[in-house]
C-alpha cells in the first residue's frame, strides 16, 4: 500500500485501490469534526502554507478549513501578483523558502506540471490543488467518495456503474483526474458527451480501455442515457486561446429539470465539481434542479472537507491520533444534526 506519511500528493496515478479506500475510511472518521459534534487539536502548532496562484473558492477554503478543523493554522498566499513569482522568482526557490515556514503546502497554479516542479524544491509535503488542465487529485478523490456514498443509497457500487461526463472534457482537469482514478475499479461504463473539439483526450480513453472499462465518446445528448451518475462540467474559459473561442461552446450542453426528466432514469445522481457558470449564455446546470433530491453538488463540495482532512492527517502521520486529541464542542451548532 502507498506510504502516506511525508508523501506529496501530486497525481491520482499514485493511488491504487487500497490507497483510495484507505483515504475514504479515514475521511469517514472525520465526520464528527467536520459536522462540529467534536473538535480535535491533533495538528496543534502545525502550519499549512495555502498557495493559490489561480482563482478558487472551494479548494482553497476547504483546504484551510480542513487544516483548522484538525487544530492547525493556515497561512495564505493568493494571486501571482502578490508573490515574488511576479518578480521572476523560480518555483524551486519559492518552494525552498516557503517550505521552511510551513509543515505542509497546498498549491494551485495555472501551468500543467508546476506543482510537481514546486515539490522538487519543497522540504515538506506538497498537495496539488490543480495544475492547469492537468490534474486535480483531491477533487477526484472527493468526487469518487461522493459517488460511493450516493450509489450506496441505491444499493450500487463504483464497480459496474455507468458514469456520464458532459461538457469541456479537454480542458477540465477534474474529469481527467476522476477518469484516471477509475482505472483502479472494475467494469465501469463511461459515456463522454462533448463537442468533438473538447473531447476527452485519447490517452485518457486508452487508460480506461486498458483497465477494461467500456468507453463511448459522442457529441450530442440524444435518447435516454441509463447513467447512474451524470457529471456536468463548465466550459473552462480560462484555458482557451480567446474568449470568443470559449463563447462558441457555452450553453451547448445544458442540464435542467426538463432535460433531466427526458434523458435520465429517475435515480440518476447529478454531480458538478463547481463552480457552475450560472450566466444565461452558459447555465450548464440550471437552478430549477436546486431542490431535486438527486442533485449532489453541495454534498459533493461538503465532502471536500472530509477528504482533505483525511489527506492532511495521513500525510502528517496522525490519522490514528485524531480522536485521542478530541473534546466535545460546547457552542451552539446546527451542523450536529447533519
Ligand atoms: N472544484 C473546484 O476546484 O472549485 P474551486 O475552483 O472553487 O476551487
Amino acid at each position: 500500500m502507498m506510504k502516506f506519511t511525508g508523501a506529496n500528493i501530486l497525481s491520482v496515478a499514485q493511488f491504487d485501490r487500497d490507497a483510495i479506500e484507505h483515504v475514504f475510511r479515514i475521511a469517514d472518521l472525520m465526520e464528527p469534526y467536520a459536522h462540529r459534534r467534536k473538535r480535535t487539536r491533533v495538528l496543534d502548532g502545525a502550519i499549512l502554507g495555502n498557495l493559490f496562484f489561480e482563482p478558487s473558492t472551494r479548494t482553497r477554503v476547504s483546504f484551510g478549513t480542513a487544516f483548522n478543523l484538525l487544530g492547525g493554522e493556515v497561512r495564505e498566499t493568493t494571486g501571482m501578483e502578490s508573490s515574488a513569482l511576479a518578480k521572476g522568482e523560480s518555483l524551486y526557490d519559492t518552494a525552498r523558502v516557503l517550505s521552511s515556514y510551513s509543515d505542509i503546502i497546498t498549491m494551485r497554479h495555472p501551468k500543467a506540471g508546476s506543482v510537481s516542479e514546486f515539490a522538487e524544491g519543497s522540504r515538506v509535503p506538497v498537495i496539488n490543488g490543480g495544475d492547469g488542465a492537468n490534474e486535480h487529485p483531491t477533487q477526484a478523490l472527493l468526487d469518487l467518495y461522493t459517488i460511493e456514498k450516493e450509489l450506496q443509497h441505491h444499493g450500487r457500487t463504483i464497480d459496474g456503474m455507468h458514469l456520464c461526463m458532459i461538457g469541456d472534457l479537454k480542458y477540465g482537469r477534474t474529469v481527467h483526474s476522476l477518469s484516471k482514478l477509475l482505472c483502479a475499479f472494475k467494469n465501469v461504463r463511461l459515456t463522454f458527451i462533448s463537442p468533438p473539439e473538447l473531447a476527452m483526450p485519447d490517452e485518457i480513453v486508452a487508460l480506461l480501455e486498458n483497465a477494461g472499462h467500456q468507453v463511448r465518446r459522442v457529441d450530442n445528448l440524444s435518447g435516454s442515457v441509463d447513467a447512474d451518475i451524470v457529471y456536468q462540467t463548465r466550459i473552462q474559459q480560462e484555458r482557451f486561446a480567446s474568449q470568443e473561442e470559449a463563447a462558441q461552446y457555452r450553453g451547448r450542453f445544458r442540464l435542467n429539470s426538463e432535460i433531466y426528466t427526458r434523458h435520465y432514469k429517475p435515480n440518476t445522481v447529478i454531480m458538478h465539481p463547481l463552480p457552475r457558470d450560472s450566466r444565461a449564455e452558459a447555465n450548464e446546470l440550471d437552478n430549477d434542479l436546486n431542490q431535486h433530491p438527486n442533485l449532489a453538488i453541495f454534498r459533493q463540495a461538503d465532502n471536500g472537507v472530509l477528504i482533505r482532512m483525511a489527506l492532511f492527517a495521513l500525510t502528517l502521520g496522525v490519522e490514528h491520533l485524531v480522536s485521542r486529541y478530541d473534546t466535545d464542542v460546547i457552542w451552539y451548532s446546527d451542523k450536529a444534526n447533519i
